[in-house]
Order: C-alpha cells, then structure tokens, then sequence
C-alpha cells in the first residue's frame, strides 16, 4: 500500500552513485517480451549477518521457446559475487551492467551463484535490509535482484524453498513466505530454519525477516472449515497496541469470502511491522511486512483516522493474496491490474464496516488531492502507463486510486451479481498466472455477458475528464433535457483524446417538494455531446448529478446558488449533498481569490442547516462543512496566486466562523463517547468536534486557543489531542507552545507519535511555517533515513500549499534541497517528495520563475538517481 516515516545520516562513501544518461533507459510496454528462460525452482540459503550476509541460490532453469539466447539473471552494485556454477561446474559467465550472463546449451540447467550483501548499508529499503535491530526484505518491484542473481520480473514464477541461519540471540524468530517445514541448532549459538512455499511466485513476492520479535497470536477458520494460524510480529513493548490489526484482519478475511468467495490457502498468515520502510506495506505472500504505523495503534497514540488506516492496509495487503499472489501481474506496466483491483476492494470493504456515505466522501477527497492534480501536471499517465524510467515512480495515486474508481465504473455498470460472475471467472481463469489488464477486463466480459470494450480507453487514456451539464426544463410540457458535454485536456504524451464512456448516476429533484421527481438512472456519456430527456417533471427541477461519484470526472454543472443551497439540503443521495456544498463553496473561495466579490451568506445558511440537521450523523456533517483545500482550490484555477487562494480561504472561514459561532460551539460541545468508542458515530462526533473548533479559530483566535487548550488538556485520546494541536499550530496564542511541548514530551519515545509532532507543524498555516520548518530539519530527532520522518517534515510541508508556495522562494529552496540530499540515500523516497513542484507552469510568474530555477538546480546535481532524474526531467519538459 503507498503512503503517504531510525538511524543516523550514513556517510557519504555508502550512498551509491548513478551515472547519469546512459544508465537512464526508457522502458516501453509495448516492448514486452515473454522470458527467455522460466525457473520453476529455487533453492535460498542466507548466513544472515546485519553487515555481510551470504547468500546461496540454487536455480533450475528451463529455456522458454526456440531461441539461442543466453540466460541474463538481473543483479545489483549491491551484490558481491563469491561464485557461480552451471550443473556443478564452475560456469563462463560475463558482466553485462549489473547482468549476469551465462551460455547454455541445453534445455535446462542449474545455476548456483554465492553472493555477499550488506544489510546494514542498504538505505534504500530494497531488497535485505537492517532496521531497528532485525533484518527484512522489501521485493516489489525490482528489490530481489539486491539480494541474488536472478530473472527479476513478475512472470517469471517459481517455487520457493528457503534456509536461513542466524544468530539465535539477535534474531529468535526466523519467518520466510510458506510453511515452517524444520528447525534446528547450528554451531557458535546460531540456528536455522527451512521454509517451503507451495504456491509458484515471482520474486518480487519473496520475503524472509529475522529479528528479536514477540507476536500476538490468534486463528481464522475459513469458510471450508480450515484453521489459519495468524500472528502478528512486532517488538515486544509494541503487542499491547497490535490488537486493532488483528480484528481487522479477520475481518478482512471474513469479507473476502462473504463477498469474492474467496478463502485463505496456506495453513500460516503472518504480518511483521517494520520502523523503516518505503511505503504503507507489502503482500509478500503469507509474510506481508508492514510499515509499523499501519499496525500499531491504541487510545493514546493513534487518532480515528490511524485506527481506519490500519483497518484499509490490513485488508488491502490480505486482499492482494488472490488480487496480486494467486495471479499477479505480466509485467510492471499491468501495476493497477493488482492495484486498482485490491484498492477497490479495500474501499468496498471499508464502506461496509463503517459509514458507506462518509467513507466514499473520503475516498473521493483522497482522489481529488492526489490524483487529480497528478492527471492535470506534467506527471500525468495513464493508469496503465506506455513508458518509463524507473517503476517506482509509478506506484502512483492514477495507478492505484484511478484504477480503483475504474473498476468501480466497471461495477456500477455490470452490477453487484455481474460483476462477480467476472471475478469469479478471472480468479479461475488466471489462478497461478501472470496477467494483463485487458485479461482482467476480458474475464468481466466472459464472466457477464456484457461488451466491456469501450471502457478499456480508461486504462490508455490519461487525464481527468471534464463533463459540461445544463438542464433545460419546460414547464409547460413537463418535461427537461440535460445537454452533456465531454472534454479532455492534452497530457504529456497524448495530444489529442477521445471521448470516454463516463457513466453518471443522475436524479432530478424537485425544488419545492425535495422528493426524487425522476429516480436515479445510469447514463452513460460516451461522446462528445449528448442530451437526455425526462419526463414528467411535475415542478421545478434541481439537477443531481454524478451522484456517489459515480465516475471520475470534473463536474460543471450549470446550477445557481439557490440551487446549490437547495440541493445540499435535500438531495437523496449524500455523496451529492456534501458535492453541492463543495460547489457552493468553491465558488465563493475562487470568487474570492480572483478579487471579485464574494456572497458567502449561501455557504453559511447551508453550513448552518447541515450543523442544525438532526438527520444527518455527526461524521457527514464533520466532512460537509469542511473548506476545499487550497490546493483543490488551485486545481480549478488557470492562473494561480497562492497568496489570494489563501486568503480568500481564510476570508471565507472567518466569516462562517463569526456568523455561526453559536452553533460551532455547540457543535464543537457536543457530547463525546469514551475515546475507546470506535463507532461510526463516537468518530464523527470527535471530528466534527475539532473541525467546528477550526472555523471558531478562524474569527476569534484568543478563544479557540483556550477551547483548544482546554480540548488538549482533557484528552483521553489522540484524536481530539492532535485535532486540538492542530488548531493551535496555526495560532499565535503561548498556548500553542505550552501543548507542543507538552506533547513532545509526553511521546519523547514513541517514534509514531513524534512523526504526528512534526508533521503537525509542517501543516500549519502560519507566515513563519518555512523558518519553523528548517529549524525543525535541525532537530535531532529528524532523522532523513527514516521513510516516516522525512514525510512527515519534508512530505508535509510540501503539501502545505500557502507555505510551501511562500512568496520568497524559501519554501521551494527547503524541499529543493531535501530532494538532492535525500536523493543520496533513498532515491525511491526523494523522487516522492519531487510531485509538489508539478505546478509551476500555472503560477504567478514571479513563483513561476522560482519553482524552475529550484527544479533546475535538482537537474543540476551531480549523481542524481534515475527516480528522481525520471521525476524532475519530466516536471521540467
Ligand atoms: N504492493 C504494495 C501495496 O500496495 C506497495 C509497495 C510497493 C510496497 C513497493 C513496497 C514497495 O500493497
Ligand atoms: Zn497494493
């Protein structure tokens, strides 16, 4: 799962240099070849040791068709090699870059090779590396060739048997993927352990973790009557706050059955949380390892929005063992086959356990923050993308997130039961196979029946559509027309484009009566124009549009604020009220920014109305009432001046705040559950709590800053704690250093929670954030090997659109150079913090010119990885 946190800086003889342009080679989907040579077998035997490990690999290798080509097992600057043999003879091999190459001339052969590695100089986090004291693997995509010679792409699948020995006191616990199948005493106080995989699999899904772990153990029967071990695998003092994890695990797996039909394969399933790792967490088959801040949780330290983390990656990463392991993907290009598939389903299941209106608000949210702007820069891709550098930069919110909303399309169209008969064929069809997305999409076809092929341009076709929509009523005839209009802008690469299938789930309500005059319908705009006819529409209709977002697309709708005012009240579907009052405000916020005047009174009498509902829950009202982002605000404007944005925002707040003090404060009163209710509603009325407190912050500083301080004081959990600091970062009030360094030294120790400490202060809106943030750099428990911490500095503030745009350059100077630094030690995690200078061709020339120039001396530095090489170029072109 992606995400969005150890040591000390490594010297600079460790950080491994790339030569710039030659090793730099565009990879293109088109130019997929079937492996030359297939491995069913191999055979793994690792000495482990934090600072030389060795590793032995035994290979079967069969030839692939008739050709005469040799066998090119993919390795790594990283791997030292001690030996290679063909069939038990001492093999003539050469160097090819880091290719080992070797002449066969047989049909089959064995390979064995002997490499050294070094875990605890590894700061990228691919392939063995040491964090925290124990020693893991991070495959996917292409870490495995970090750790042995071998044909490292995802069809080439094979049986898994794996020796490790180590140090009986350093690691207690040995776990590989598969079963335990023996275990012994070796001499000098090591031991080892065998482990097999029955299931074929490409590398990518390898794992082995070795460390002083405890775990919190518990079983799942499955729906055929099985019993599955699980265990989670964490630091001792960690197994109080692993329960959580768990309950969502089984959960998850209870729900893959309900609703996919499917069941768990092997008699183990084990997660390991990890403090140093690249992303959100990883499905190596039966041994996922985690980023620890998508498994540790309890009251004290992890807010709602941790505790729903925790219980989306649990599941997404259970999910993967059928949509990822039991088939996974051709070819690295084929990336949302698994991804968009395991993010949908994770949605779909999150919609199930908690609130399905409120959780599709946040998805949506989620989308709109990250991947829109992705589709509208100059990283733009399809989500199945036709080239590139380096793969890690592709794990993307268009490969997972759009790919999710376009399986979603593919649902909404085929309904529930269609939809499974295709899932169900493509599990079939595909177990223990390698497959594409148009294999994915064929399945659906077979499975239901239904011509999917208009909807596979969602897979080639970049860009977020735009979708003009005006409703004619005559009221003489009862009857209305919606005219539709599609549009889609160039991206790089794709000058001209098609019209796409966009099904949109569309109602008209009536003005007067708020009742569905004509009941939801399908419509699915497939070209360029097109116009729909109602009937029978008895009074003045209000026009309900691409209601639970039904396809991913940028409405704009012709409506009037009274409309909109209307609709926000009364629209029977939620995900369209909450819309209509995004609309209504983003108006009045790009009013506002373009200097025009501003009519807020019809987002205050709608945020009133929404706070005064007693239909609605507490959590919906907590996320109707919440302002677009400046950043979302930016997305819809041509020219863009951060400073406006941001205070036209701040405008609006404030005036919302004044007018409706009364009810913000009653709302931000509102009687809370324990902190260790977890309900829908006890979550919601905790956020509402902290976000009705942000709009009083913004008319009447000096009594926020004591309700805050009031709010932080009495916490018995994180969530109000961190909502109440939340608010006051952005204050001037001395309450707001009295609760930060309460709260420092309160989780001094607790790394999860010190993470929260800096990215608070990155987020807040604030004239000194830039000064606040380099001094931060400078603290001693920033540390820039740690994946969490520099996201939580660097990645923040770089999402902190007013400070991250501040007007002196200084911001885009700071991210600048924690690019080029961090590019040193972990190029995958500095090519992440490149996407926030995308912007610059739309901003004000004066930022405009700054944002280059910071882009250009990023270009200029010498060494630069091709992650970030890939990521820079392409924002420059
Ligand atoms: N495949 C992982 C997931 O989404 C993400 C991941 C990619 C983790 C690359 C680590 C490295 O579930
Ligand atoms: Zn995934």
């Amino acid at each position: 799962m992606l995400d969005v946190r150890t040591t000390t800086l490594p010297d600079a003889q460790t950080a491994p240099e790339a030569p710039l342009s030659p090793t730099h080679v565009t990879i293109r989907r088109e130019d997929y070849r079937p492996p030359d040579w297939l491995v069913p077998e191999i055979q793994l035997d690792f000495q482990l040791d934090t600072d030389e490990t060795r590793v032995l690999a035994t290979l079967s290798v069969e030839r692939n068709g008739d050709h005469d080509r040799p066998l090119r097992l993919d390795g790594d600057d990283q791997l030292k090699l001690i030996a290679a043999k063909v069939d038990g003879g001492d093999a003539a091999y050469r160097m090819d870059g880091s290719q080992l190459v070797i002449d066969l001339s047989g049909e089959r052969a064995t390979i064995e090779t002997e490499v050294e590695i070094a875990p605890a100089a590894n700061t990228k986090l691919m392939g063995l590396y040491a964090s925290g004291g124990m020693l893991c693997t991070q495959c996917e995509a292409e870490g495995f060739r970090r750790i042995t010679f071998f044909p490292d792409r995802p069809d080439v699948l094979s049986k898994y048997r794996v020796r490790m020995e180590g140090d009986a006191q350093r690691f207690p616990v040995l776990l590989s993927n598969g079963n335990r199948v023996a275990h012994g005493n070796a001499t000098d106080g090591r031991h080892w352990a065998d482990w097999e995989d029955p299931y074929p699999k490409p590398c990518y899904l390898f794992a082995l973790v070795a460390g002083d772990l405890e775990a919190n153990r518990d079983s799942f029967i499955t729906m055929s009557g099985r019993k599955v071990d699980l265990a989670i695998w964490v630091r001792e003092a960690d197994l109080p706050k692993t329960q959580h994890a768990m309950n969502s695990l089984k959960l998850a797996m209870a729900w893959d059955e309900k609703v996919y039909g499917r069941e768990y394969d092997l008699d183990q399933f084990n997660i390991v949380a990890v403090s140093d790792f690249n992303m959100g967490a990883m499905e190596n088959k039966s041994l996922n390892i985690f980023n620890s801040a998508y498994v540790l949780a309890d009251q004290e330290t992890a807010t709602d929005a941790d505790f729903d983390n925790i219980a989306r990656v649990v599941a997404h990463e259970y999910f993967h063992n059928w949509s990822g392991d039991r088939v996974t993907c051709r070819d690295w290009f084929q990336l949302s086959l698994k991804e968009g598939f395991t993010v949908f389903r994770d949605q779909s299941f999150g919609a199930d356990i908690g609130s399905a209106a409120v959780k599709r608000i946040e998805d949506v949210r989620v989308l709109r923050a990250v991947q829109f702007p992705e589709d509208q820069g100059p990283l733009a891709h399809p989500v199945r993308p036709d080239s590139y550098i380096e793969i890690s930069n592709f794990y993307t919110a268009t490969v997972y997130n759009k790919g999710a909303e376009v399986i979603r399309m593919l649902h909404t169209v085929l309904g529930p039961d269609k939809f499974r008969a295709g899932t169900d064929l493509y599990f079939s069809r595909h177990d223990g196979e390698a497959a594409t997305c148009d294999d994915f999409v064929k399945a659906l076809e077979d499975g239901s029946g239904v011509d999917l092929t208009p909807f596979k341009i969602w897979y080639s076709q970049a860009g977020t559509p735009k979708v003009r929509a005006r409703l004619e009523h005559d009221a003489a005839a009862k009857t209305a027309t919606l005219h539709l209009e599609q549009h889609e802008d160039p991206t790089p690469g794709q000058a001209s484009k098609q019209p796409m299938p966009i099904p949109l789930k569309t109602a008209l309500i009536g003005n007067e009566s708020g009742h569905e005059i004509c009941p939801e319908q399908l419509i699915v705009l497939d070209k360029a124009r097109q116009s729909v006819a109602f009937q029978n529409v008895t009074e003045r209709p209000l026009l309900s549009i691409n209601r639970g977002f039904s396809a991913p697309v940028i409405i704009q709708a012709e409506r009037q604020p009274d409309e909109l005012e209307r609709l926000a009240q009364t629209d029977t579907d939620p995900f369209a009220r909450y819309e209509a009052m995004q609309d209504l405000m983003m108006r009045a916020l790009i009013a506002g920014a373009q200097g025009e005047s501003v009519d807020s009174d019809a987002v205050i009498r709608a945020i009133d109305a929404t706070l005064k509902s007693n239909s609605l829950d507490p959590a919906f009202k907590g996320e109707a009432i919440l302002l677009p982002s400046e950043s979302i605000i930016a997305d819809r404007m041509q020219i863009v001046d951060p400073g406006a944005i941001h205070r036209s925002r701040e405008a609006l707040r404030a005036a919302i705040g004044s007018a409706l003090g009364d009810a913000l404060l009653a709302a931000h009163r509102s009687d809370g559950a324990p902190g260790d209710d977890l309900s829908p509603h006890a979550k919601g009325t905790r956020r509402l709590r902290t976000v009705s407190l942000g709009l009083i912050a913004a008319s009447e500083e000096s009594k926020a800053a004591r309700l805050a301080k009031a709010q932080f004081d009495a916490a018995d959990n994180m969530t109000d704690r961190q909502g109440a600091l939340g608010v006051l970062v952005s204050l001037e009030a001395p309450e707001r250093k009295d609760a930060l360094d309460a709260f420092y030294e309160r989780f001094r120790d607790d790394p999860l929670v010190i993470d929260k400490w800096f990215a608070l202060q990155a987020a807040a809106q604030r004239a000194d954030t830039v000064d606040q943030v380099l001094k931060l750099a400078q603290h001693p428990d920033f540390v820039m090997t740690n994946p969490n911490r520099l996201r939580s500095l660097a990645g923040t503030f770089g999402a902190n659109h007013w400070a991250f745009h501040s007007a002196d350059g200084r911001g885009y100077a700071f991210l600048a150079e924690m690019i080029v630094v961090a590019d040193k030690l972990n190029p995958q995690i500095a090519a992440r913090l490149v996407p926030p200078f995308g912007r610059w061709r739309r901003l004000e020339p004066k930022r405009r010119d700054m944002m280059r120039q910071a882009l250009e001396r990023i270009a200029a530095s010498p060494g630069l990885s091709k992650d970030v090489y890939e990521q820079v170029s392409k924002s420059l072109a």
